[in-house]
This record gives C-alpha cells, sequence and structure tokens, in this order.
C-alpha cells in the first residue's frame, strides 16, 4: 500500500510555533525536533489551521489537560476540521462518569495473565514472518514485518478476522492521514466501518462464540442494554487504537537498533527475560512514542499561563512530554539501561492505554526475534524510510539490508 501526504493540500508549514500541523511532511522523520524547538521558545504552540488548536510540550502542560477532565473533554480526540463529524468510540470519547463503564467493559480481555498466555504464538509468528525472508539480502522491515505483528495480536484477542487485515490499514491510513483534513474521507470510513463492524456483531449475536466480540456484542452495563452506536464503537476503538500504534512503535525500535549495532550486540547477548530487554524497550516507548492524543476544550481556561477557549482544540503531545528535559535527565539521548523512565507513551489520568500489556508484549518479543535473526542489519542506505505523520508516528516503509 502506497503512504501518501495528505489529500488536501496547506502550504509547509515554517513557524511550529505559531502555525504548527501535524500532517505537514515534516512532521513525521523530525517531529522529536520540532518538539525540541518549541519547547526551547515557550511551552505551547498555537496553530489556526484547523480552527483555533493548541500544542504542549512540557510534561507539566501535558499532564495538567490529561488529568483535567472538568475542562478538557475527549469528545474530540484527534485535531482536524472543527466541523468535522465525530463517532463515538468509548471508552476513548467518553467523559466521566460514563467513561468509567466503558472502560470496565474492556479491561478484563487485556489483564495481564491473559495477555502473558499469548507470548508463545506472538513468537512462532515474528518467527514465520522471519522465515519468509528466507533467501533475501534486503526486506522492507515495516511492509514485511511489523505492520502485521499488532494486526495477528488483536485478532487472536478478540476475534477479529485477520484475514480482513488490509482493510484495516487502510482504513487506518485515511483516518489518521487524510480525515484530519477532509471531512468526506472521515465520513466515509466511518460508514465503511460501521457496515463492517455492524455485520460482525450481528453474525455474533445470531451464533455466538467465546470471543470478545461476542462478549461486546451482547454486554450490558448493570443490566442495561448499550446502545448499539456505542458497541460499534468499542470495536471501532479496537481496531483503531490497536494496530498502527505497535506497529510503529517497533518499527521505530527497528530503524533505531539499525542505526545502533552497539546496542544490538548488548541486547543479543542478554537472556530475553535480562533487564535490559524491559529497559530497552521502555526507552523505545519514550523516545519514539507514537501516539499523539487530542481534546477539546469545553470551559475557558489556562494551560502554561496562556488562556484558552471553549471550542478551541488541544493536543496532548506525549510524545513531546516524553523528551522534556525537566522531566527526563539527558532526555536527547536514548539509553537503553535507562533506570528511571516514567514516561507517558501510553498516556496519563483516566484514558491510560487499556492495551498497554499487550502493546509492550509484541514490542519485546518483535524486537527479541528480529535483533537475534538479523543482528548485523542496517539501513539500507540507497533508500529512504518513510513516516506516517500526524496522530499515529512512525516509519511506513523501511528498507533494510539483513547481512546475514
Ligand atoms: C505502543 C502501542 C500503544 C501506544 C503508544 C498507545 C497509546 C495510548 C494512549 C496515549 C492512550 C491515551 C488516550 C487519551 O488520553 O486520550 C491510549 C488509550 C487507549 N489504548 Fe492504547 N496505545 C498502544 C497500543 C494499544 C493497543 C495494542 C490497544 C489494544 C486494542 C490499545 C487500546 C487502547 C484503548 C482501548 C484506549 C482507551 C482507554 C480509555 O479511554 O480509557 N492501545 N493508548
Amino acid at each position: 500500500m502506497a503512504y501518501e501526504s495528505a489529500g488536501v493540500d496547506l502550504p509547509a508549514v515554517t513557524d511550529w510555533v505559531n502555525d504548527w500541523d501535524w500532517l505537514d511532511d515534516q512532521w513525521g522523520p523530525n517531529a522529536i525536533d520540532i518538539w525540541n524547538q518549541v519547547r526551547e521558545e515557550c511551552p505551547m504552540a498555537s496553530t489556526e489551521r484547523y480552527g483555533r488548536a493548541f500544542m504542549p510540550v512540557t510534561m507539566d502542560a501535558v499532564s495538567h489537560v490529561a488529568n483535567d477532565t472538568e475542562n478538557f473533554s475527549s469528545i474530540w480526540v484527534n485535531v482536524g476540521r472543527p466541523d468535522a463529524p465525530r463517532r463515538p468510540a468509548p471508552p476513548i470519547t467518553s467523559d466521566p462518569p460514563e467513561h468509567h463503564d466503558h472502560r470496565r467493559l474492556l479491561l478484563p480481555a487485556f489483564n495481564p495473565k491473559r495477555i502473558a498466555e499469548m507470548e508463545a504464538d506472538l513468537r512462532s509468528y515474528c518467527r514465520n514472518l522471519i522465515a519468509g525472508l528466507d533467501g533475501l539480502d534486503a526486506a522492507d522491515a515495516a511492509e514485511q514485518y511489523t505492520q502485521h505483528i499488532p494486526v495477528h495480536g488483536i485478532c487472536q484477542l478478540t476475534g477479529i478476522p485477520e484475514k480482513d487485515a488490509d482493510l484495516f490499514r487502510d482504513w487506518i491510513y485515511r483516518n489518521f492521514q487524510l480525515a484530519p483534513r477532509d471531512n468526506d474521507v472521515r465520513l466515509q470510513v466511518a460508514a465503511e466501518m460501521t457496515a463492517y463492524i455492524d455485520e460482525i456483531l450481528h453474525d455474533r449475536i445470531a451464533n455466538p462464540i467465546d470471543d470478545m466480540l461476542t462478549e461486546i456484542a451482547t454486554a450490558t452495563i448493570d443490566g442495561e442494554d448499550i446502545e448499539w452506536d456505542l458497541k460499534v464503537g468499542y470495536v471501532r476503538l479496537l481496531i483503531i487504537a490497536g494496530i498502527d500504534t505497535t506497529w510503529s512503535a517497533i518499527a521505530s525500535g527497528l530503524w533505531h537498533f539499525g542505526q545502533h549495532p552497539d546496542q544490538v550486540a548488548q541486547l543479543v547477548a542478554a537472556d530475553n527475560t535480562d533487564l535490559l530487554w524491559q529497559t530497552g524497550t521502555e526507552e523505545v516507548l519514550r523516545y519514539y512514542a507514537p501516539v499523539t492524543m487530542a481534546r477539546k476544550v469545553i470551559k475557558d481556561t489556562e494551560v502554561a499561563g496562556c488562556p484558552v477557549h471553549a471550542g478551541d482544540q488541544m493536543l496532548l503531545t506525549f510524545p513531546a512530554a516524553n523528551h522534556d528535559p525537566e522531566a527526563f535527565e539527558n532526555a536527547d539521548e536514548f539509553q537503553l539501561d535507562r533506570a528511571k523512565n516514567r514516561h507517558v507513551a501510553f498516556g496519563l489520568g483516566i484514558h491510560r492505554c487499556v492495551g498497554s500489556n499487550l502493546a509492550r508484549l509484541e514490542l519485546v518479543v518483535a524486537l527479541q526475534e528480529w535483533l537475534r535473526a538479523f543482528p548485523n542489519y542496517t539501513l539500507d542506505p540507497t533508500k529512504e524510510t518513510t513516516w506516517a505523520n500526524g496522530q499515529v508516528r512512525g516509519p511506513r516503509t523501511l528498507p533494510v539490508l539483513l547481512n546475514r
């Protein structure tokens, strides 16, 4: 699948403090430098490209917004056209008090024991993908490896049909890369997803099996029926939140390690259960955190000393907070053995990621299997890595030489 820049063209950004744009082509490859540069000037940037929208870049400002559900609502979780049609995808689009019940409904499926049981299958899935590269000297690590792993994980966990993986990736691409600028795309993707999910949920009601989709199709909250649109929304969220997030984290890790053979050597020399793998993958999550969320301002208030007004949009730049030197020692250094690492890649507050156990397992297993299979791989100097912009940032093509 080709990943192109957004369909509705806007001029390239030249002033990231007063005119930021997360769909600008500079964002994907350079976001960390952009946030660092903004932070040197002020704690929060602004833009008028999507109506008024702010971009805080410090840990302090990001945690303030994430923890303040009185003034900031999750009814809008990405920055897009202010007149964009928005569909519910609970719990991520819910505010208190409803949020709690929606989250409680999803949590049991993601409990650590249930996720840990998935390790052997995920490992053999990764090994099969690697076996598919037999005889090759070069590969695209994103297209031939990282993009498949989270689809397998989420489908195993929920019962969503894995054969439709290309469909999911196409929705995700259009939803994140095109829809923020183009309401027609947003509506079209929502309609396609709704029709698809509607059909599988109805099928589970008619033919219940032991899977999470059947649980969602037949779920109630405190004995009360849940609106059908919300049930469709749970599944929409699982597809949207569970795939390109982890795909981006794994691919960023491979992009990084492909340029740091010294760190690969240290990891490969360590046992899979060694602490270095844990600190190393947490550092991938801190340094290359893929997910930026957003909120709608619902009451006039202040962030980092700057007035913001009801109706404004607010990015929740968790990845930028992870590079704040006030929050991390030598924030700009990737330290494989970073011991103190309270990163916010999975968010903060009531919406903190429900899938973090699964994401962590997929990340560590995928990196272990790849680095052990190709300990001498490097980025291919003749080809470019391409990056997804916007809400979920990470490599979408990652050409490598396997150097067996
Ligand atoms: C490296 C991979 C991942 C990252 C970095 C990530 C990041 C995040 C972040 C930052 C949030 C907070 C949203 C907010 O504050 O508005 C979140 C929420 C969420 N994530 Fe993830 N995520 C990842 C993987 C997954 C996976 C594999 C799933 C499984 C389906 C998942 C499911 C969810 C759900 C359901 C929520 C909503 C929680 C709530 O609103 O209470 N995520 N994630």
